[in-house]
């Protein structure tokens, strides 16, 4: 029988994390100004959302393939393995489907956001000199916030350095990367 109850907490927490950023990445783009050094999108990612991860990644290797491949990326084939989950969810039979086995929801909801970037930073990319986009993604780390029930280990400000940090970077035309601790991480 179908657990409504996981059913709609993956739901939330796709829409939300990935749809939600997307949404949000699509509204603001129009309203960006030009400016010299670029204008900069940071999404605010995990680490357990890496698709090359070793203890949490996706075990399909045909399907992490899709992913990998930042030429064949689309937004229809992110938005097509997120319904896919979701249909495994309410069938039932998302155990067996060799999705993450960490917080399996949430992970993949943040593979989603750090493929999107890299997906965007393909589309930016062509934007003409004095309206580029750089956007790049980060894992803030284990943070003291309500979503650790604040039991992480790392402050709020520590949480957030690499954000602003690659908010600000001056003269450094990163795009499209995954970032860490103010350095750049395999996606
Ligand atoms: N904390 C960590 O250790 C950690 C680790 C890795 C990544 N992250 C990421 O860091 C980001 C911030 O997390 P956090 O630790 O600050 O979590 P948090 O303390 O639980 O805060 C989450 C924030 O998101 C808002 N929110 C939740 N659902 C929303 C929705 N549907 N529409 C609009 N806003 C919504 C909440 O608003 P309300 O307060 O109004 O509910 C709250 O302000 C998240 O993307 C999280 O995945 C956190």
């Amino acid at each position: 029988m179908l657990d409504q109850t996981t059913l709609e907490k993956a739901e939330q927490i796709i829409q939300t994390n990935y749809f939600g950023t997307k949404n949000m990445i699509k509204a603001m783009v129009p309203l960006m100004r030009p400016s010299e050094p670029g204008a900069r999108i940071v999404n605010v990612s995990s680490k357990l959302g890496r698709l090359s991860g070793r203890r949490n990644r996706i075990e399909n290797a045909e399907e992490r393939k899709k992913l990998e491949n930042e030429e064949l990326l689309s937004e229809e084939l992110i938005d097509e393995v997120m319904e896919t989950f979701l249909k495994e969810v309410k069938d039932g039979s998302w155990k067996e489907g060799g999705w993450p086995n960490v917080f399996t929801d949430y992970s993949l909801s943040k593979l989603a956001v750090n493929t999107y970037t890299r997906l965007m930073a393909r589309e930016f990319a062509s934007r003409p000199e004095g309206q580029k986009i750089y956007i790049n993604c980060y894992c803030p780390g284990w943070v003291r916030t309500a979503m650790t029930s604040w039991a992480g280990h790392i402050s709020i400000e520590d949480g957030a350095d690499t954000a602003v940090w690659l908010a600000l970077l001056p003269d450094q035309f990163v795009t499209g990367k995954f970032f860490s601790e103010r350095r750049e991480i395999n996606f």
